[in-house]
């Protein structure tokens, strides 16, 4: 499979990743898990390039859960320490690609050091719009449009979809088109609930360090042959 495969007609608008099964990638090698993830961020490197080529303009990478501080705290620190190391390292290429970095979530309770990187990534590249990178670090669904309510309360107004929409940290954007969740499960794992009513879902038992070019563009392609009626007849 390769690009010309894909109809160009027909590129979705807005994708967005569970990145999964970087733990089980690691244990099937006898490695500790933060070998996968740190495999796992190779591959986010790779989906950024890719997404760029292909010509998906909104993509969305769920790097970190709302429930993920369940976890134990030295992998909560590798991962913390992954985010930064993936800033430094790709920064640059952000900006030159044209990339503008979003966040999706609640940072504040993440350590200074990750704040700043953040916030200096999401400066660096404001100008930017070829592709949005909605990173979801402290996200959760649930949160999300809770926080949303709240706000519109504290407006103290009823709101329509459209406005609802606008209190949701993926303002001014697109609904999601195609949900890609490697690693096996077949759950949404509290991501973008509100933004996925009608997003195509494809699942794949590929781990994400393994998730390459070649299983973006399955993952597209299946997308292609969808027959998407949004409720209606088609
Ligand atoms: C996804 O991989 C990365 C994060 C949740 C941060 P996992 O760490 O969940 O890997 P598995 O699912 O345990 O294999
Ligand atoms: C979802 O994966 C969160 C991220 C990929 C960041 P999890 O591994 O946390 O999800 P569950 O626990 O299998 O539902
Ligand atoms: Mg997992």
């Amino acid at each position: 499979m390769n690009l010309l495969d894909l109809n160009q007609e027909n590129i979705p608008n807005h994708v967005a990743i569970i990145m999964d099964g970087n733990g089980r990638w690691a244990t099937k090698r006898n490695k500790p898990r933060v070998f996968g993830h740190n495999e796992g961020m190779k591959r986010v490197v790779d989906v950024v390039e890719n997404s760029l080529t292909i010509g998906i303009k909104y993509l969305t990478l769920y790097a970190f859960s709302t429930e993920n501080w369940k976890r134990p705290k030295k992998e909560i620190d590798f991962l913390m320490q992954i985010l930064i190391k993936y800033i430094d390292e790709q920064l640059n290429r952000l900006i030159s690609n044209g990339v503008k970095i979003n966040i999706l979530g609640d940072i504040e309770p993440l350590p200074d050091k990750v704040v700043d990187k953040i916030n200096y990534a999401i400066d660096s590249t404001k100008s930017n719009s070829k592709l949005i990178l909605n990173i979801a670090i402290n996200y959760g669904s649930r949160q999300e449009i809770l926080r949303a309510v709240n706000l519109a309360v504290k407006d103290g107004k009823e709101v329509s979809e459209e406005e609802f929409s606008s209190y949701l940290y993926t303002k001014d954007q697109p609904d999601v088109d195609l949900l890609i969740r490697p690693g096996g499960e077949k759950r949404l794992s509290n991501f973008l609930l509100y933004q996925m009513s009608y997003a195509e879902l494809y699942f794949s038992d590929i781990y994400w360090p393994d998730f390459k070019m070649e299983e973006l563009l399955e993952a597209v392609k299946w997308y292609q042959e969808r027959n998407r009626r949004f409720g209606g007849l088609k």
